[in-house]
């Protein structure tokens, strides 16, 4: 176990650690911006295109004056999550850490893009759990292995196939593709842009954006 999740434990058993209600609220927060707080979750495998699509779904976002924040597995784990590799436990560990950050965004009235592999139901399911009821959007980025690795943009597919990488999703360690996301995109059928658009007419039909 390593030492970050042993110093969670300990703080979830403190009952010296008090929950402060602070004055402003989520609402408010939320409302100074003239939007309405919403996380939409990336999964996929490596290459699949999650970062592309959640960077230019962001573009368009900011073109249309809202506020986001776009969390990326790549570049999270240059910081808040460098001391985590890529175990299962590390994994978890990792979507633990970021679903909390995701939370703290979204309270901070912000629309959250998140895209990391996130390879397992169960830490989805948890993030999902975090937030309330229709804040939070699963887009499975749906790419086969075939097409990722055809793509590798990293050259990290041609290494993981060589053993140089353990544990390597959809090489050695599982990808387990959401059952029910609430936006499906064929990542290897269409363009970014026709797939941005398609997240674009369900934030539409949430009533997230105008
Ligand atoms: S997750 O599984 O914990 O959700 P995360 O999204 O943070 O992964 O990081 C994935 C990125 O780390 C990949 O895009 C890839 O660039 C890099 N990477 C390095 N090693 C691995 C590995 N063993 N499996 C998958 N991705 C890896």
């Amino acid at each position: 176990m390593s030492n970050s999740v042993v110093t969670t434990a300990a703080i979830e058993k403190d009952d010296n650690v008090i929950w402060h209600q602070h004055n402003v609220t989520k609402a408010e927060r939320a409302q100074l911006k003239s939007q309405q707080p919403v996380v939409l979750w990336f999964t996929g495998l490596s290459g699949a295109g999650k970062s592309t699509v959640a960077g230019a779904l962001e573009t368009e976002l900011v073109n249309q004056g809202y506020h986001t924040y776009l969390l990326d597995g790549d570049n999270v784990r240059h910081g808040l999550c460098r001391d985590l590799g890529f175990s299962q436990q590390d994994r978890r560990e990792n979507i633990r850490r970021v679903g909390e950050l995701t939370k703290l965004m979204a309270d901070a009235g912000l629309i959250v893009l998140s895209a990391f592999i996130s390879p397992h139901r169960a830490e989805r399911a948890l993030v999902r759990e975090l937030l309330p009821q229709g804040e939070f959007l699963e887009v499975f980025v749906d790419a086969s292995l075939a097409v990722c690795e055809s793509r590798d943009p990293k050259g990290l597919y041609k290494k993981a196939r060589a053993g140089e990488i353990p544990n390597f999703t959809g090489i050695d360690s599982e990808y387990e593709q959401p059952e029910k996301p609430e936006i499906h995109l064929k990542a290897d059928e269409h363009s970014v842009a026709e797939l941005v658009e398609q997240c674009l007419s369900v934030l539409r039909a949430q009533g997230v954006i105008g």
